[in-house]
Formats: C-alpha cells, structure tokens, sequence
C-alpha cells in the first residue's frame, strides 16, 4: 500500500516543494489551495494517482470540506502549511485581513489538526509549518509572529500527547525561503541576504530528514536560523524585539 499525504497550500511555494518531494518519496499526495489552475499544474507535473481539493480555507465551507476529506479516507502524513501574512502598521492594516490571517494560520490549523489526530494511526504524522518568528516577533509582522508562536506551542503540546500512540507532531520554523510569501503579505519582493535565505527545496530536504528520524517538536531549518533562534533564547525578550524591529526600520 502506498503512503499517502494530505498538503494544503500546494498550490505554489513551500507547499508545492512539499508535495513535489512527498510524490518523489512515492506518497500519493492529495493538494490544497484556492488556485485551481496550480493545482492542476502541480498534479500534471507529478503525473499519476495525485490529486487536488480546492478549498478557502479562510472560510467554514473551505475547512468542512478538508474535514470530511481527511475523515473519509485515511491519510498517512498532513502538512499544514497554507500560511499568510500581512506587512506594516498593525493599526494601519484592515481588520478584515488581519481576521484572515488569524483565520487561516490558526482557525483552520487547529479544525484540521482535530479532524486529523481523531483519526489518526500508529506510524502517521502532523507537520505544521509555522515560522521563525514564532520565536523572534517581527514587529512590522506582529499578527503573522503570533499565530506562529501559537502554532509552534501548539505542536509542541500535541507532539507531547501524540507520541505516546506513535503519532509524530512536527512544527516546523522556516526562516526566510524563497518564495512570493512576501509578495503576498503586502512587502513587495524584497531582495534578502543570500546566506539567509533558503529555497523551499532545502527547507523541505530538512523537514523530511526530521520527519524520518520522528524526534523534535520544533525543527528550525537552516543554520542562519538556528543561530537567531538562540540569540533569541539568550538574550533578553526586550533585547530580541529591540533587535527585530531594528533589522526593519
Ligand atoms: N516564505 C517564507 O519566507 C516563510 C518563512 C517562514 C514560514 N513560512 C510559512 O510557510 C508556509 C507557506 O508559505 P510560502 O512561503 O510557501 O507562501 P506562498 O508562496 O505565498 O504560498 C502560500 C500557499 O498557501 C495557499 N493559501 C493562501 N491562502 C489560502 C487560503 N485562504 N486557503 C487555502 N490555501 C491558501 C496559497 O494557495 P492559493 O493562493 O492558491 O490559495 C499557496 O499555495 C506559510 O505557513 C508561511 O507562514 C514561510
């Protein structure tokens, strides 16, 4: 029997580096996202039995259908990685949209993390992409750094609980990869430091080699990030914000 995987967000970006590597691991992958026209691309490129959902997830109706998804057919491994985020002045940015966000990277986090672990098996596993800023805030990013901090907690307490059943909870904390991500969260395309940046790619080689060896809640990917995140442990909280608000004025 083949293994099989559930990514939303596949439309492009990390979650399309996720299901390109998960099909070339021999899972049948099964992508997420409002695009349809990616996720028919994305599935002709991976060629055999993939398949696509197309779903808002900012919405009760998008989350539903995922939910009846993963309660009707069994899925071995699920990434939770559709993420937003939106760039500037808290007070400055539409309600509307920060509601989005907390939507999407918390809200529909936790409706498909349920649906999942209730029906979840020895061996299978729950990847939940959150972010270095979980543990560094980003004050330009306050909103996206909080429901990151709120997914990275939450995976670590569900990775705690799940492993005595051999269910193996990752949060997962890219640092900055090469995506339109900022693009999408209203930043523009900025260019980063080479040696910060990582392609979805490398972060995804990362995330597999954890996901194989089913120890660490928490995978930070990537040295440059892994450096932060112990600047960020060691220093004081004011220090670390004083820091991250200085790297973006
Ligand atoms: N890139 C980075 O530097 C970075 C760093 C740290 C963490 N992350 C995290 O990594 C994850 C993936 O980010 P990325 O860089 O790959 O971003 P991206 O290139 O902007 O891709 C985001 C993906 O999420 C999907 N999506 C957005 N809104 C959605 C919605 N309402 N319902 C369903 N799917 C939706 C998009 O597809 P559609 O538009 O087709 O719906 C797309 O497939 C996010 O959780 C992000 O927070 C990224």
């Amino acid at each position: 029997m083949k293994r099989s995987a559930l990514v939303t967000g596949a439309s492009e970006g990390i979650g399309y580096a996720f299901a390109a590597r998960l099909a070339a691991e021999g899972y049948v992958v099964t992508g997420v996202a409002r695009n349809e026209g990616n996720l028919k691309k994305l599935t002709g490129e991976l060629g055999g039995e993939h398949s696509y959902i197309v779903a808002d997830l900012t919405t009760t109706a998008g989350q539903d259908k995922i939910v009846k998804a993963i309660s009707e057919r069994h899925f071995d491994l699920l990434v939770n990685n559709a993420g937003i985020a939106a760039t500037g002045k808290f007070a400055e940015i539409p309600l509307k949209r920060h509601l989005e966000v907390l939507t999407l990277n918390c809200e529909a986090v936790v409706t498909l993390s349920h649906a999942y672990l209730n029906s979840a098996r020895a061996g299978d596993a729950l990847i939940n992409v959150s972010s270095a800023l979980a543990l560094m805030p980003m004050p330009l990013m306050g909103l996206y750094s909080a429901t990151k901090a709120f997914v990275t907690s939450l995976s670590e307490s569900l990775w705690y609980y799940q492993k005595k059943r051999g269910v193996y909870v990752m949060g997962l904390c890219p640092g900055i990869t090469s995506t339109r991500f900022n693009e999408h969260s209203g930043a523009g395309s900025q260019e980063t430091p080479k040696i910060m940046t990582q392609t979805p790619e490398e972060l995804v080689d990362a995330a597999m080699k954890a996901l194989k060896r089913r120890k660490k809640p928490t995978v930070i990917s990537g040295a440059v990030n892994n450096v932060f995140a112990f600047i960020s442990r060691v220093r004081s909280r004011r220090g670390v914000i004083n820091m991250m608000g200085q790297m973006v004025e």
